[in-house]
């Protein structure tokens, strides 16, 4: 069933551990997530990003697809439903299609009105038990074919943020959405140790795809408890399919199949939502 994120994501802060939160994209996605975090027994949070939403439909479908799903595969590990990176119309537009989470992602305004709108959705998310993230800082991504390393965290503003009532917040350590280019340095930990210290709410690391499995260990240890995957899915889907039509089977009977043709790149979803989940040292569900 549908739970909230505040309890599970505290627990994982205060036992040191993560809890992965897969973006979806369509059916495919959706069952994928589901299927793995069943296997493994553990809690999961699937989340939709504003485009991907519109991709598919809207928010209402997003979250009756994954409602459905659950329904049809017997899913009873809890799961968390949220928007990812949302502004302020789709933060609201998702508190009332039913979400049990919602990011609000004001790292672009100006401080004091990031400050003032996420104190906004934090009364609206609160009011109806709707879990909330929000940013500080911003995450690095390509922009113009330029990486942009991203603005580290401020303490105090994440202070500020924190007080406000977030239950989880997203801030920027030099983590970087999409592919890491070769130069990268790496998380910031002198950064990361400083916000831990700081503040108890749970810290979310965006960009989770392609950080060194030691690095994603360390900051878990230190305050990390939802680590957000987007683009490691999306590589493993594009390989299996990319294999599965190099090797002509897409040729072979009826491997033009939709239901087949999918079947390869789906499978490597939850391989690596599987493998991702242990990562992040996640519990299995009593
Ligand atoms: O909000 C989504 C995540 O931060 C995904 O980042 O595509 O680098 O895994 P990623
Ligand atoms: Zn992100």
């Amino acid at each position: 069933s549908f739970v909230n994120g505040n309890e599970i994501f505290t627990a994982a802060r205060q036992g040191h551990y993560a809890v992965g939160a897969f973006n979806t994209n369509n059916l495919e996605w959706t069952r994928a997530i589901l299927k793995a975090a069943q296997e493994k027994n553990t809690p999961v949070l699937i989340q939709v990003s504003m485009g991907a939403a519109k991709y598919m439909g809207d928010y209402k479908l997003v979250k009756t697809l994954v409602e459905e799903e659950m329904r049809v595969m017997g899913i009873t590990v809890p799961v968390v439903m949220h928007l990812d990176h949302g502004n302020y119309e789709a933060a609201k537009a998702c508190i009332e299609a039913g979400y049990t989470s919602v990011m609000f992602d004001g790292h672009d305004l100006p401080f004091e009105e990031n400050l003032a709108k996420t104190k906004e959705i934090v009364e609206l998310a609160h009011a109806k038990g709707i879990s909330v993230e929000a940013e500080v800082g911003s995450i690095g991504g390509e922009e113009d074919g330029i990486i942009g390393a991203g603005e580290l965290a401020d303490v105090e503003e994440a202070k500020q943020i924190a007080a406000l009532g977030v239950d989880y917040l997203a801030c920027g350590i030099g983590n970087i959405h999409g592919k890491y280019p070769e130069n990268w340095q790496g998380l910031n930990f002198d950064r990361l140790k400083e916000l831990a210290d700081a503040i108890d709410t749970p810290l979310v690391l965006h960009g989770g795809s392609g950080i060194p499995q030691e690095q994603v260990v360390k900051a878990i240890k230190m305050g990390v408890s939802k680590v957000n995957i987007n683009t490691e899915c999306q590589l493993a889907f594009a390989d299996a399919t990319r294999k599965y039509v190099e090797a002509g089977k897409d040729l072979e009977g009826k491997g033009y199949d939709p239901r087949k043709l999918l079947a390869p790149g789906t499978q490597a979803i939850v391989d690596t939502v599987k493998e991702i989940i242990d990562w992040l040292g996640t519990p299995a569900v009593k």
